[in-house]
């Protein structure tokens, strides 16, 4: 099958990858080396050749250090590969901009949120939803963009809406879904919506908007019951290409990181998300 023609040339490349949280040094996690999983994931990221790297927040395993940041950034700045980062319920924004002053200085009160628009004219809105919810300046600055022309990227790290993915909705999801989705739904142009938070792979479609939860690079969740469970450890990341007219996105797993994990360790990871 082809799409159509013209606009089917030179799309932007970018790498997105989410829920990292690394621990401080030395450190595994319930059996996972997550430290390791960083280091595994932008290796494979740098092979990929991206033009851009996105980062959908929860970079600390649990609480926010200056230090874990400090060790991604010294990463992440070798790859030689433009970058940006938005804060996950794991993070500090300001901590985070802070650290990735050279990425990410956008700052609005305690949040940290920005719009740019790359060269083939597709909008992207970072937001921040570090604290579980929106404020009210920053729903109305997204509010701003609604009847933006071109096509719209939103990188958040919380869905907006109920994704029927039980134990998260129940759990963790964000508090003012419905004010945020309703934001979105007014967009003249349906956006393109990516997201971690849940560590899961899956997509809503929801009145022509597209909203796209990527997997995490500690342990994915299973998606169908209310109880907390690990699917499996396999991380991965979502390779994006977009065109004038159209997101195309493949996740790609790293199915060598399957780890012995211990069996015993898995049951109280609960307390970690
Ligand atoms: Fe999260």
């Amino acid at each position: 099958m082809e799409f159509s023609s013209k606009k089917n040339i030179n799309p932007i490349r970018v790498a997105v990858v989410t829920d990292l949280h690394t621990s401080i040094s030395g450190k595994t996690s319930h059996g996972v080396d997550v430290r390791t999983n960083f280091l595994r994931v932008f290796e494979d990221i740098k092979m990929s050749e991206p033009d851009f790297i996105w980062i959908g927040g929860d970079l600390c395993l649990k609480e926010p250090r200056l230090e874990t940041y400090q060790w991604q950034q010294g990463v992440l700045e070798n790859l030689k590969i433009p970058y940006r980062i938005i804060a996950g319920n794991h993070d500090d924004s300001h901590m985070l901009s802070e650290v990735f002053s050279q990425q990410a200085v956008h700052m609005h009160g305690d949040e940290m949120y920005w719009t740019e628009l790359l060269t083939n004219n597709n909008r992207v809105i970072f937001l921040d939803s570090s604290r579980g919810e929106l404020s009210r300046d920053q729903k109305s600055w997204l509010s701003r963009f609604t009847e933006s022309k071109e096509p719209v990227i939103v990188l958040i790290h919380h869905p907006p809406g109920i994704m029927h993915v039980p134990y998260m909705d129940l759990n963790h999801k964000l508090r003012d879904h419905e004010e945020v989705l309703e934001i979105l739904q007014r967009f003249a142009v349906p956006p393109y919506i990516l997201c971690g938070h849940y560590h899961i792979d899956k997509t809503v479609q929801l009145d022509g908007m597209t909203i796209r939860i990527l997997p995490s690079c500690y342990f994915q969740l299973r998606g169908d019951i209310q109880d907390f469970a690990v699917d499996h450890h396999y991380i991965g990341y979502a390779l994006l290409e977009i065109y004038e007219d159209r997101v195309e996105t493949r996740i790609k797993y790293l199915y060598e990181n399957q780890k012995s994990i211990q069996k015993e360790s898995v049951g109280s990871l609960k307390e970690s998300e």
